[in-house]
């Protein structure tokens, strides 16, 4: 009997790709469902891919016959805070109304396993910038709202069906595959340690401090850096997990530990082996002095612990990565 198969939604994504290269490391039957809006066919190691939307129900419930999908993985999303403010209904359709969709056809097809890709932007600003899998929900952004209301959906459809979900709840999430393979290729990024690595191969000019004077040890805003293998190792425990009979589940993925903006700029140089151009300027609107994860229960649940807990590791591969980019197509 053939193997059953396991569809990746967003495969060719930054996390989706490192998820789908360890899945078929571990010979897994898989196959990638991507419209290459932000991903990239190149990243798709293992499997077949298709390339389309999560909302096309014809294609998803042929895709879901075809490979009689046991499980289903969901990157595919927009993840940029500040867009999601600027067009709400974006994020809305995308990360909820297209999970929806797939969700519906989950249902039809009897798909028995769901690994959802949230985010910490559920929690918004927690108190004493901590967050438990129990704390508050209550996003300050249509990103962290889109994410919650399909944490909703999957909860209330497991309730009503034989869907089992484990939902994951990703930090900052930094790294790249230490083989060299993949990485993170999203352009015009805006995350701290893509910036950084930009800034040191020389792709930007400088990288900017945003808030010198948080109530935090140094003054810059603190983080719970978590390196994409981990991560993405961390999919694959939620699947064994969801497989061995496990009950639906909601999981924080970080280290339970941060980092300051001046520290992850400090490693940064260190790595690079000379200094960064560093410009100071004021806090960015709604971003949290501070953001850790509450990180006992992924341990607990599934048995997962960190390989790549080192900020120097972390900044290593991502600035190996950002060194590849550049010699495959160089600053004008
Ligand atoms: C952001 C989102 C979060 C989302 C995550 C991954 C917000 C409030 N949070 O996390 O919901 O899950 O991206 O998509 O938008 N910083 C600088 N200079 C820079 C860039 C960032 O100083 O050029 C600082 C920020 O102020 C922050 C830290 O670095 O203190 C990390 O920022 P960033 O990498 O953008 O991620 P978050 O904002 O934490």
């Amino acid at each position: 009997m053939t193997k059953k198969g396991v569809l990746v939604t967003g495969g060719a994504g930054y996390i989706g790709s490192h998820t789908l290269r360890q899945l078929g490391e571990a010979g897994e039957r898989l196959v990638t469902l991507d419209n290459l809006s932000t991903g990239f066919r190149d990243a798709v190691l293992f499997g077949d891919f298709i390339e389309g939307d999560t909302s096309d129900q014809e294609l998803v419930g042929r895709i879901l016959r075809d490979y009689d999908i046991e499980a289903v993985l969901h990157f595919a999303a927009h993840t940029i805070v500040p867009e999601s403010v600027s067009n709400p209904l974006k994020y809305y359709g995308n990360n909820t109304c297209a999970t929806r969709r797939l969700l519906a056809c989950c249902q039809e097809a009897g798909v028995r396993h769901f690994i959802f890709s949230s985010t910490a932007a559920v929690y918004g600003i927690p108190e004493g910038g901590k967050a438990w899998e129990d704390s508050p929900t209550a996003p300050i952004n249509p990103y962290g709202s889109s994410k919650l209301m399909s944490e909703w959906m999957l909860r209330d459809l497991s309730a009503a069906t034989d869907l089992g979900h484990v939902i994951l709840r990703y930090f900052n999430v930094a790294g790249s595959d230490p083989q060299g393979r993949i990485g993170q290729s999203t352009r015009e990024a805006t995350l701290l340690t893509k910036v950084a690595c930009e800034a040191a191969v020389g792709k930007r000019e400088s990288v900017a401090i945003f808030g010198t004077d948080y109530p935090t040890p140094d003054g810059t805003g603190v983080r719970d850096y978590i390196h994409v293998e981990d991560l993405a190792a961390a999919h694959l425990r939620a699947l064994d997990y969801l497989r061995a009979g496990g009950a639906s589940t909601t999981l924080n993925c970080g280290y339970g530990h941060g980092y300051s903006v001046r520290e992850v700029l400090d490693a940064v140089e260190r790595a690079n082996g000379k200094p960064l151009n560093i410009i100071e300027q004021g806090r960015r609107p709604g971003d949290p002095p501070q953001l850790i994860a509450g990180a006992g229960r992924i341990r607990r649940e599934l048995g997962w612990e960190p390989r790549y807990d080192d900020l120097d590791t972390i900044v290593q591969t991502s600035l190996a990565w950002e060194r590849r980019l550049l010699k495959a197509a160089p600053c004008a």
